[in-house]
């Protein structure tokens, strides 16, 4: 019941998020600073009068309590999208991860305590595990080390949720998201590459020796995911969201992206198993609490990765 408030709603997953809510019938207000998001990809929705769009800081309490109050009707769900996604960023400038992805959840909790919105959906990352090597990972496992600045605030971020809990919230999903894929894509490994390979077709530079493997989510799975657990019993869930195998390579990737944009490409690895500082080579992730309650997805990464490719060349290069 009552409006969805989308913040950084100009994101991949928020355009997402919110193309399925308007298509359910639901209204939505998506803000966003539009530091890393875009007005444009939202421009589909301007012609629905179930939309609308404010340029918000969500770090800043009072901005996103101004955007409540005149939104014309009360606000039932905030989901939490908003954060800094260029994990190497934040390494570069730890400010970034703190003011985006930390001081957000801050903002957030406190527009949400002031104007007692019922129910946070909040997007949070395998990051916040570190590195579990070969041990599967669920989501009772510890300790929670992780090993980059943005899964470090994903955890306080979390911390911040949990407490609220106690103290005022009455409602809060957090959903561990690992890779998601698709489009509008605004970053992550593919976009990455099929970039790098429209800039120089006759060669692809790859971050680590490409033995990283990772699972991947497309983002139609990704929304379906969140809809369902949103929908479930309980005041504090917290939840995996992931495909059900082991993943797939760095390596695999560069191949299928290179054999898709530029057949006659050399792909020239770099060295060692990080494609970047806090980079985690591999993990193992279980999803099995929340098959447990019904959800399956629809795509492995493979399929994943096969759709989000022709889907992220089309967007790129046009072909
Ligand atoms: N895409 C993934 O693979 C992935 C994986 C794990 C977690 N997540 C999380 O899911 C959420 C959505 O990710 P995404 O892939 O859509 O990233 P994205 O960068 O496309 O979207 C995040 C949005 O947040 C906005 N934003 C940043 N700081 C803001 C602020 N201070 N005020 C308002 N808006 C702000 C950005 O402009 C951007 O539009 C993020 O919280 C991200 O950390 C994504």
């Amino acid at each position: 019941m009552g409006l969805h408030l989308i913040c950084g709603g100009a994101g991949f997953v928020g355009v997402n998020l919110a193309r399925r809510l308007l298509a359910d019938g639901e209204s939505v207000l998506a803000v966003d600073d539009l530091s890393r998001g875009r007005r444009e990809l939202l421009a589909e929705f301007d012609s629905n009068p179930n939309f609308a769009f404010n340029r918000v800081d969500c770090a800043s309490a009072d901005a996103v309590l101004a955007t409540i109050k005149d939104a014309g009707e009360p606000v039932g769900h905030l989901w939490h999208m908003a954060a800094n996604s260029d994990i190497p960023a934040g390494v570069a400038d730890p400010c970034i991860d703190l003011e985006r992805t930390f001081l957000t959840t801050f903002g957030v909790l406190q527009a949400m305590r002031h104007a007692r919105i019922p129910e946070l959906h909040f997007a949070s990352s395998s990051a916040i595990y570190g590195d579990f090597g070969e041990v599967e990972i669920h989501e009772d496992i510890g300790p929670l080390e992780p090993i980059s600045n943005y899964g470090a605030m994903k955890l306080a971020s979390e911390a911040q949720i949990r407490a609220a809990i106690e103290a005022y919230l009455p409602r809060a999903d957090v959903f561990r998201f690992p890779n998601v894929i698709g489009v509008p894509a605004t970053h992550g490994v593919i976009w990455d590459f099929v970039r790098k390979l429209k800039a120089t077709p006759e060669r692809l530079d790859v971050l680590g020796d490409g033995s990283q493997q990772k699972a991947y989510l497309h983002v139609d799975d990704l929304i379906e995911a969140m809809l369902h657990i949103s929908r479930l019993e309980g005041r504090y869930k917290v939840f995996n969201i992931g495909p059900v195998d082991a993943g797939v390579t760095v390596r695999a990737i560069a191949e299928t992206v290179r054999d898709r944009v530029a057949p006659a490409a050399v792909i020239a690895y770099g060295e060692g198993n990080r494609g970047w500082v806090g980079d985690v080579p591999r993990f193992r992730y279980s999803v099995s609490k929340l098959t447990a309650t019904g959800w399956t997805p629809k795509l492995g990464s493979e399929g994943a990765l096969r759709k989000a490719i022709a889907e992220i060349a089309l967007q790129e290069i046009g072909a």
